[in-house]
């Protein structure tokens, strides 16, 4: 199946397992383009991954970590300007523009190719092209779908091999004619002959290009996970939405956990936080002291596919395999599953090294160790750090590990057939105003909660740190389309499902985030947010207790399990208080998100706008 080799070209070989010939004419046709001196087909095998890894290794771009400390694990320094999601690179690339609509950059698709034909030709010179073919969901789930990454980073590589289910058997499931998302990846940072690579190459012109007709994905100039690593936030989230919104299913950026109760009940709840504020957290959330018997169990920690299923419930899988999640703030205390996950086969990017290789970064312990190499490379003390701020670890930092290793995986995390979900959570990092917790009247207002919610933002995205943003349904950056079309399918779907007699799940709104005058969180939050978690789990069955308020349903201080916690009446106001003014000016920022939005907007939320407004004046 080999194609004729032009003169200088790499031979495309592709392996005898590879039987799909428009898969591989596609490969000779991105490697004629981009120019690579090789093309390797990942088989996905750990003989690979082991091989992958210790070429990085002698190239710089990776650090062996001391294997007596933390087993066939690697630390990577990405260069410094290259560290998180660039949103204002970021385009979805419908053929009219009201497709992609207000919330995301778009350019014509034919003027976006051109520019993309001029930075892909030779882009890879000097390089290897890996061909990753990758499964997002169980291999040969009805509901999995495949993509095929074409990268010139053997980081990618293997990090894909960690995040998705990646390799030879995706082939046989694809067949000779199967589809698959067809994904083009490069640093941008091409080699002349004899040219010495830089450990981490990339490119200050970055790209992040999405065609949601086509199905494509072309990513230039960024080696960062949410740029590079194509089957998560691309193809899960914003091709998959797309897909979602044309096959009445849904791609969300949440995590799925399963909650059992004393008694054995066991329930499930997908949860939307935006980047960096809180997901992996509350998916592997140990219960306090006080919750003797209650269970949660891990089933993703990001991303969330969602069908109805034949009786008329909402069904959940993770389309992932692994976890690519914020390092900085992760301890045994305040995630112990997490830690435990990571004890072997981790890739960590941009943590901080301990002088006997192993990692570290801010809120692991409570003490710094004395003496790092920071996440730049240079000496960090904790008296330099006083000196100057710096980081040991970026803000952004991550670890990549397998969601197998995860103690309190569910155990049917990859069962294709999903698990039902009981409640949805929104939540967002404001440090005022918002709520511990609200339960929503009906769907309707629930959708309308999800998407008016704002966040501050955080160094999971480019930008400045700490502004209040809208961030509807978490979505804001992942939404592959017009996100008034998206709010419109969550209360379609609500409508048809309710139709049908299904019983929707309850809609919720957390906030962990709010401060005291001092800047201190007044949520102990982590582990204690199961005291919240409980109660939602008893509104769900019938029995648990609230008030009424503006915006919905909340829990009295007397609502909740205290035990084990000393958390005042006083400080319980702290964190639920509702400060009208202040809530006068969010109102106005949801106009001005509706204002923006305003095409297509459904009546539905301009109605609950109006009457949200009318009861906070009554
Ligand atoms: P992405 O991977 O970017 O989508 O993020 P995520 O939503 O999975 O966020 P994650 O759970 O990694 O948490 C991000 C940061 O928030 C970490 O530093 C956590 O320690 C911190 N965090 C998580 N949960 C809580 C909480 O309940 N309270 C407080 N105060 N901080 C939290
Ligand atoms: C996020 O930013 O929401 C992440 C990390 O989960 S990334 O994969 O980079 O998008
Ligand atoms: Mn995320």
């Amino acid at each position: 199946m080999n194609h004729p080799t032009m003169q200088g070209m790499a031979p495309v070989n592709a392996p005898a397992w590879v039987k799909h010939p428009k898969l591989v004419a596609w490969v000779a046709e991105i490697a004629a383009l981009t120019k690579p001196d090789n093309i390797y087909w990942c088989d996905g095998s750990q003989e690979e991954y082991d091989r992958l890894c210790e070429q990085m290794v002698a190239a710089g771009t990776m650090k062996r970590l001391n294997p007596a400390r933390r087993k066939n694990s690697f630390l990577a320094l990405s260069d410094p300007s290259d560290v998180a999601r660039v949103e204002d690179r970021t385009f979805i690339c419908a053929e009219r523009q009201e497709d992609a609509g207000p919330t995301n950059n778009w350019t014509a698709p034919a003027e976006m190719r051109q520019t993309l034909n001029g930075l892909f030709d030779g882009c890879m010179r000097g390089r290897t092209l890996y061909v990753v073919p990758f499964s997002m969901g169980p291999l040969g789930s009805p509901i999995a779908h495949i993509g095929v990454e074409l990268s010139d980073s053997p980081y990618v590589a293997v990090n894909m091999r960690i995040m998705t289910r990646m390799g030879r058997a995706v082939y046989d499931v694809l067949g000779h004619d199967g589809e698959f998302v067809p994904c083009v990846h490069t640093v941008g940072k091409p080699l002349a002959a004899g040219e010495k690579d830089v450990p981490w190459p990339c490119n200050p012109t970055k790209y992040i290009v999405h065609f949601p007709e086509t199905r494509e994905i072309w990513s230039f100039g960024s080696g960062y996970g949410g740029n590079a690593l194509l089957g998560k936030k691309c193809f899960a989230l914003r091709i998959a939405s797309t897909m979602g919104r044309d096959e009445g299913w849904l791609a969300e950026h949440m995590l799925i956990l399963g909650v059992t109760s004393p008694e054995g009940k066991k329930y499930h709840v997908a949860a939307a936080f935006p980047s960096a504020c809180g997901k992996t957290n509350f998916a592997m959330l140990i219960p306090p002291k006080g919750f003797e018997g209650w269970q949660v169990t891990t089933i993703g920690d990001d991303i969330a596919w969602i069908k109805p299923g034949q009786d008329g419930r909402l069904y959940a899988i993770n389309p992932e395999a692994g976890f690519f999640g914020v390092a900085p703030g992760t301890s045994e205390k305040t995630n112990y599953n997490a830690m435990a996950t990571l004890r072997e086969n981790v890739i960590f990017t941009n943590v901080a090294l301990t002088d006997d290789g192993d990692v570290w970064w801010e809120g692991m312990t409570k003490e710094a160790p004395a003496h790092l190499i920071d996440w730049q490379g240079k000496d960090w003390t904790p008296e330099i750090a006083k000196e100057t701020g710096a980081k040991a670890a970026h803000p952004n930092s991550r670890f990549t590990a397998p969601a197998s290793q995860c103690p309190s995986i569910d155990e049917s995390w990859d069962n294709p057939a999903g698990v039902p979900i009981d409640a949805f959570i929104f939540g967002g990092r404001r440090s005022t105003t918002v709520p511990l917790v609200t339960e929503a009247r009906n769907w309707t207002e629930g959708v309308y909660m999800a998407a008016t919610m704002g966040s501050e933002t955080t160094a999971a995205a480019a930008g400045q740190q700490g502004v209040v943003r809208r961030d509807p349904f978490a979505m804001l950056p992942f939404c592959g389309y017009n996100m008034s079309d998206y709010f419109g399918h969550w209360l379609a779907l609500g409508q048809k499902l309710e139709a049908a007699g299904a019983k929707l799940p309850k809609i919720y709104c957390v906030n962990w985030f709010r401060k005291d005058a001092d800047g201190n969180f007044v949520w102990p939050g982590f582990g204690d947010n199961m005291r919240v978690l409980s109660w939602m789990i008893d509104r769900v069955e019938g029995k648990g207790q609230g008030a009424e308020h503006v915006f919905g349903t909340t829990p009295r201080y007397e609502d909740l399990n205290w035990d084990g916690v000393a958390f005042s009446p006083a400080q319980f106001e702290q964190v639920t208080s509702i400060d009208r003014d202040a809530w006068r000016e969010e109102l106005a920022l949801h106009d001005a998100l509706f204002t923006q939005l305003n095409h297509r907007l459904p009546q539905a939320l301009a109605e609950t706008r109006a009457a949200l407004g009318k009861r906070l004046e009554g």
